[in-house]
């Protein structure tokens, strides 16, 4: 299996030499790809060096910050363009744990078609976080269970791992989230696909250096797109009974 890291920055500076180092050591076959969104405090350049020692490493320059989703999308084109079998999403300020990939990695290797990185599972937990961060992010999870009907329980994680063929399948091309909401919309092109969506517990430990890129405009974004979703497909089923 040819695996590919995607790491997306917006100034990370200090954070970034360390996740992607841990990385390499914890994962060496996974190549790395960082999508920087013209950083600046200089995370581009600074990645552009570590690209420049380790051919395993690949930086992807866009030209301004356009959002979470943009970038792992223009990632995700990247990487199925190179022809990678694994697409990972992983934060770059390391709140998730490159030692805990080859879970992640194992539980696609079983079967699933993607591996979600699970805080909130038996198992799962997180290191550091204020009050505030945790209410937010288990109700955005309870909401979107409720509304979507689904069973996934840290639907907004960002450490996730893909097929290449599941990325095919829902067609990135598709996405309407920019900001974290593009985390629940992946999810759930996955599971509306049919496929196998699997959790696996997680330690997700707060960042050390610079800040989260977490404001009011994300999580608005979430609640009217979970919304936007949820009635249209509960519309869906009702307008199929009616018809059948
Ligand atoms: N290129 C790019 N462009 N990267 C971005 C942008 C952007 O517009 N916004 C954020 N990032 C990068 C950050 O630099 C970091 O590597 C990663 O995305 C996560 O951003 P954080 O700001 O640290 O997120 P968080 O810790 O508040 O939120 C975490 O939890 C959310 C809720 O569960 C993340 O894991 C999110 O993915 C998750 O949805
Ligand atoms: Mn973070």
């Amino acid at each position: 299996m040819r695996v590919v890291t995607i790491i997306p920055t917006y100034n990370e500076i200090q954070s970034l030499p360390l996740t992607v180092s841990r990385l390499r050591k914890a994962v060496p076959g996974s190549d790395v790809l960082v999508v920087d969104d013209n950083s600046p405090d200089g995370t581009g350049e600074l990645a552009d060096r570590l690209a420049a020692e380790d051919p395993a490493i690949h930086v992807l320059h866009r030209r301004g910050k356009e959002g979470l989703g943009a970038a792992y999308v223009a990632g995700f084109k990247w990487g199925l363009e190179k022809g990678y079998d694994v697409l990972v999403e992983m934060d770059a300020d390391g709140s998730h744990q490159p030692e805990e990939l080859p879970r992640l990695l194992g539980a696609l290797e079983q079967g699933a078609d993607m591996v979600k990185g699970s805080r909130w599972v038996p198992g799962g937990k997180v290191v550091n976080w204020p009050l505030h961060r945790k209410l937010l992010s288990r109700g955005g999870s309870l909401y979107s269970r409720i509304l979507l009907g689904v069973r996934i329980h840290d639907i907004t994680g960002g450490f996730n791992a893909f097929r290449a063929d599941t990325l095919r399948r829902i067609g990135l091309d598709s996405v309407e989230s920019v900001g974290y909401c593009f985390q629940v919309d992946l999810t759930w092109k996955t599971l509306k696909n049919k496929l196998g969506v699997r959790e696996v517990p997680i330690t997700f430990v707060e960042r050390e250096y610079g800040q989260s890129k977490m404001h009011a405009g994300i999580v608005l974004e979430s609640i009217l797109l979970v919304t936007k979703w949820g009635l249209a497909s509960r519309w869906r089923r009702l307008a199929g009974r009616t018809a059948g």
